[in-house]
């Protein structure tokens, strides 16, 4: 797991130089010259089902132990209630800060109440926790971008866009059709505004037909972002809208867990094959079943987001607010919870076509070769 731990800020130095000016404004009971062995940070991910909360939570904490601060790492296996208890938990055992990636965006409003009458910082890790003034800071990547990322793969894999933006040879008209995420989180809503946004004029000028009709979010989301469900409602479609001898062409995928469980409904129904080739397939997160399934020519393209720097942000963060400062963000405007505007530091994301594994996935250390052709990693 050392391969995910990356020491580009002189986190040692500064964690010194924390305890050396004291802990005023910092959460909790923080002592005015607390060490970070006697700080704890709080890490609370929504669910061990996807390697990427893995990889996130292992991150978080190896970055954070190796300044010498306590971890109370939990995952609440998608469970509100669990997520609820053990971030109350988190507080009621004195944490200094909490880390928080919510499953459901509006549901920790009484959580973040009780953190901020116990003066504990709170960050929101790439999933923004609406409806509360009690979010300090969050740290993600630019999601909207994410979208529009996702977007511009699909229309290249379709020929109707070249890798580099220039109109592409094809014209159409292609079948595609949409997924969207979890719709109690807030990303899902920014990643399909991307898309959509990058979409329309396609669907408009008729080279994209929707076949099904369904093009809102609400028709289109996956609760709780499941590859069951994404794989049932593929299912769905191929006997609702595709049994007359057409073929689906795209499909807008927001995230790996779903575009696999897309690709399975896809095989299932003979896709894949010579004359009936694989549907151009997008994604999210580089999980390395999904990276194997590219560099197989299966999935078309993913977005690959460097857990490990956004774990470094939430630790820079974190270290910030324990030494009584605001956290540097670079951007003040685009995440309104619905109570007030957070601030944040967003992350650039990358997509990754099977070209690009080696120099995007490989070469920066996030897997080895071995990984990616056993589409595992090694734990
Ligand atoms: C989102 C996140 C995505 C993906 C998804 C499902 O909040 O931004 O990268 O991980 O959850 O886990």
């Amino acid at each position: 797991m050392n391969r995910r731990f990356v020491t580009v800020f002189g986190g040692a130095v500064l964690a010194l130089s924390v305890a050396a000016c004291g802990g005023e404004g910092a959460g909790g009971d923080t002592e005015e010259s607390a060490a970070p062995e006697d700080l704890t940070i709080g890490v609370s991910m929504p669910t061990q089902t996807s390697e990427r909360w893995i990889a996130d939570g292992d991150s978080v904490r190896e970055q954070l132990e190796e300044l010498g601060y306590q971890v109370d790492l939990q995952f609440a296996g998608d469970d509100i209630p669990t997520q609820s208890q053990q971030v109350d938990q988190m507080i009621t055992q004195g944490a200094d800060v909490l880390i928080i990636a919510a499953i459901d965006g509006t549901a920790l409003s009484s959580q973040l109440q009780a953190a901020a009458d116990a003066d504990i910082p709170v960050i929101a890790y790439d999933r923004l926790i609406r409806d509360s003034e009690n979010v300090d800071f969050y740290v993600s990547f630019d999601n909207y971008r994410v979208g529009v990322a996702q977007a511009e793969a699909l229309l290249t894999g379709l020929g109707l866009r070249t890798a580099d933006g220039a109109p592409g040879e094809a014209t159409g008209p292609f079948n595609v059709e949409l997924f969207a995420g979890s719709l109690d989180d807030n990303n899902a809503h920014f990643f399909f505004d991307g898309a959509m946004d990058t979409l329309q004029p396609f669907i408009d000028d008729g080279s994209l037909v929707v076949k099904s009709g369904q093009a809102d979010i609400e028709q289109v989301a996956i609760l709780r972002w499941q590859q069951e469900t994404a794989q049932r409602r593929m299912e769905d479609l191929l006997t609702s809208s595709y049994n007359d001898g057409s073929r689906v062409d795209g499909v807008l995928s927001p995230y790996d867990g779903l575009s696999r469980g897309i690709i399975t409904a896809l095989q299932n129904a003979g896709y894949g094959a010579a004359a009936n080739p694989m549907a151009v397939v997008t994604g999210q997160d580089a999980e390395i079943a999904s990276v194997k399934l590219i560099d197989d020519g299966v999935q078309h393209s993913t977005i690959f987001k460097d857990t490990r720097l956004l774990a470094e942000q939430a630790v820079v963060a974190a270290e910030a607010f324990l030494a009584g400062e605001e956290p540097e963000a670079n951007d003040t405007e685009t995440y309104d919870n619905g109570v007030k505007v957070v601030p944040s530091y967003l992350l650039p994301v990358e997509t990754v076509y099977r070209d690009d594994i080696q120099t995007a996935l490989v070469d920066s250390g996030y897997y080895t070769a071995e990984e990616v052709a056993a589409g595992q990693t090694d734990g």
